[in-house]
């Protein structure tokens, strides 16, 4: 685990770790906002286009998530506010492990999805990527239906996770939004010096 376990003054997210978190936030927004622009299209053209774009931008989030797990088993994190209660901090970890479960596998459903469906990543139109399963239109359909429901639930959790990180901000100001935040972004006016020495 990677719980920063004795350094009181650790009060920030590593540079690295802020960038691809950010870097995820952007990408899923583009994702979604491609998603449902789809059925806008006003031409066949541009529907094939924006499909292309999100399953592209949908493959580069799945890597830009490995990519982070990796970082993440070399990052030091900030130790929790001293006085998080113990639930609040399994239920942000706990919310925070089922993002990541869902930045994994819901690009694997759309790829499965585009490969049962006969079709291929044709990655930001530079070539296209070898499919993983043949053509099956029925498990298509379903693969599709899932792919749609487990978008809302990302939806969901998403919502969720950004009201509790404004919650920390605003209602408890104890730092954890600004040990995320970008450098020029910071407004620290809590310094939570008072950081639990427990690991997360
Ligand atoms: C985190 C990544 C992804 C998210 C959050 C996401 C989300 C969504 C959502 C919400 C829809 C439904 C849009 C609607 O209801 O109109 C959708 C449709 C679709 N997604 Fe994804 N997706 C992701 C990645 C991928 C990937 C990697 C692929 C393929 C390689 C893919 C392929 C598709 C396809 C083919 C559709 C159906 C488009 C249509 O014909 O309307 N998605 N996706
Ligand atoms: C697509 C949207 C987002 C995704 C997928 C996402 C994902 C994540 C994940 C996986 C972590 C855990 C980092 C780790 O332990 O490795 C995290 C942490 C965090 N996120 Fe997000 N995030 C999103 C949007 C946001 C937004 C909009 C905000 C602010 C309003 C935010 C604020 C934070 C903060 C403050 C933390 C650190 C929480 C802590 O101390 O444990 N995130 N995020």
């Amino acid at each position: 685990m990677l719980r920063t376990d004795g350094d009181p003054e650790l009060l920030d997210f590593d540079p690295v770790t802020r960038f691809l978190h950010w870097l995820t936030l952007f990408l899923v927004a583009v994702i979604f906002l491609l998603a449902f622009s789809i059925d806008f299209a006003s031409s066949k053209e541009e529907a094939v286009a924006l499909i292309h774009l999100h399953r592209s931008f949908g493959v580069t989030v799945w890597v830009v998530t490995l990519g982070r797990l990796v970082w993440r088993q070399f990052a030091r994190f900030p130790n929790w506010p001293a006085d998080m209660p113990q639930a609040m901090r399994h239920a942000a970890q706990w919310s925070e492990y089922s993002l990541y479960a869902l930045l994994l596998t819901q690009p694997i459903l759309g790829l499965l999805h585009t490969d049962a469906h006969g079709d291929r990543v044709n990655l930001f139109f530079l070539g296209h990527l070898p499919a993983l399963i043949g053509r099956h239109r029925p498990l298509a359909k379903q693969l599709l239906e899932v792919h749609e429901a487990v978008g809302l639930l990302f939806l969901g959790l998403i919502a969720l996770h950004a009201s509790a990180a404004l919650y920390h901000h605003f209602w408890r100001r104890d730092g954890t939004l600004e040990a995320m935040l970008p450098q020029g972004m910071r407004r620290r006016v809590t310094l939570c010096e008072s950081r639990s020495l427990r690991p997360r």
